[in-house]
């Protein structure tokens, strides 16, 4: 007997409309999931969208305001796909309305949103699953065992990179994502949010960090209507880009291995080049999310000259075969979600957590944090340790 959960969705951007797609795949690649995700709630600002998106996806109700989500004791589990500043506000109430939550990285503007959204969840006893979405890529998993595994040997450093050129265009608009009041940072809480998940995915905490930022395109123009993603506005009044288009770090990781983590918005020529390189003593390991069913392995005693070979994961490697029958049939960025509402809603089900949680975010924003006052400071810097 499979038992129907009744789901919300705040925010019908891109994420949105990501999350709801993923709410009604979810069960096609997990027939065993024991709640059936019903989508009773879309909440969204714009005039019109909310009902758009009920059409099209069949939600029960639609509202302008997500308070009257946060009160329809229909709903048990709420998407949270609003920009940053919503995130703390929104989250806080769903979870002390009792309901599941499922929020977008980064989890509000700052180390004190996540921790305010963390402590919420826990104490109203719900579930908090957060976007990191590329460690759900079965060969991130699969690189995060192989080096867990020791197969290539002890970790020396790890590079990883996020450069897009998403916000390169001269025109796109002034959006949300600029503003220090309802983004909060840039390319930190952007990009390399998943950079910083990545990187204590794989190789757990970091110790120590000294970071540079800085804003390439100072002005742009605001959008002269309602936007969505990454919305162009010629003609908008000009206005300040509040936030850092470039991030640069030196990491040192708890384990005593060293780190870059490179992150940019601004990238002219780059297309989602996401990815890490790790190194160890006697092997290394290289994804690229262009290629995200690829990994590069390089393993042996050779040390010099030690070839690399490309592995295609396959249904061995993490959730791969809930979606492909035989490696090198490749998945895609919204299948990650897929895997992301699969944890979510088995957490839910068991009432214990799988996959990224808010103590993840709460982690992940300590070493962003640490990366601005690095930024500002020029020095090392501590990331602060979750009380
Ligand atoms: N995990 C990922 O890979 C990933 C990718 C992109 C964005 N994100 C995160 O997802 C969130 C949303 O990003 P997006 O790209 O979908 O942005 P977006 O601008 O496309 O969508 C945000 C939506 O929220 C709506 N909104 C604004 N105020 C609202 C309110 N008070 N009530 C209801 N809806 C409201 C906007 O109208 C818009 O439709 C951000 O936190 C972002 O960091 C994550």
């Amino acid at each position: 007997m499979v038992d129907a959960l009744g789901v919300a969705v705040v925010g019908f951007g891109w994420m949105g409309r990501v999350h709801t797609q993923a709410y009604a795949r979810v069960r096609h690649h997990y027939p065993r999931l024991a709640l059936r995700p019903e989508l009773v709630a879309v909440a969204e600002e714009v005039p019109g969208r909310a009902e758009e998106a009920a059409d099209r996806f069949g939600f029960a109700t639609a509202t302008r305001d997500w308070r009257e989500v946060a009160a329809d004791p229909r709903v048990q589990a709420v998407s949270i796909a609003a920009p940053n500043f919503l995130h703390r506000e929104i989250a806080v109430a769903m979870a002390r309305a009792g309901k599941h939550i499922w929020i977008e990285k980064p989890v509000g503007l700052s180390l004190d949103d996540a921790r305010a959204v963390a402590r919420a969840v826990a104490e109203a006893g719900v579930q908090g699953t957060v976007g990191f979405n590329y460690r759900n890529a079965p060969a991130v998993e699969a690189a995060r065992d192989l080096i867990a595994a020791g197969e290539i040997g002890t970790v020396t450093h790890v590079r990883v990179r996020l450069f897009s050129d998403y916000a390169a265009h001269p025109e796109s608009a002034l959006t949300w994502r600029y503003e220090r009041e309802r983004g909060g940072s840039g390319v930190l809480g952007d990009l390399a949010s998943h950079g910083a998940d990545l990187a204590r995915f794989l190789l757990g905490d970091i110790a120590s960090l000294t970071a540079d930022t800085a804003i390439f395109l100072p002005e742009r123009a605001r959008p002269t209507g309602a936007t969505a993603g990454h919305s162009r506005a010629a003609g908008g009044t000009p206005g300040p880009v509040e936030n850092e288009d470039y991030v640069s770090c030196l990491l040192r990781f708890a384990s005593g291995a060293r780190g870059v983590l490179e992150a940019c918005r601004v990238s002219v020529g780059e297309q989602n080049n996401y990815g890490f390189e790790v190194h160890g003593t006697t092997g290394a390991v290289f994804w690229d999310f262009r290629r995200m069913n690829e990994l590069g392995v390089s393993r042996g005693t050779g040390y010099q000259d030690q070839p690399v070979s490309t592995v295609y994961v396959g249904p061995g490697h993490g959730e791969f075969g809930a979606f492909q029958p035989g490696a090198a049939n490749a998945m895609g960025y919204d299948d990650l979600k897929v895997v992301e509402a699969y944890r979510f809603l088995r957490s839910v089900a068991e009432g214990v957590p799988h996959g990224a949680t808010l103590p993840d975010a709460v982690r992940g924003a300590a070493v962003l944090d640490a990366m601005a006052r690095s930024a500002l400071s020029g020095a090392w810097v501590t990331p602060e340790v979750p009380a």
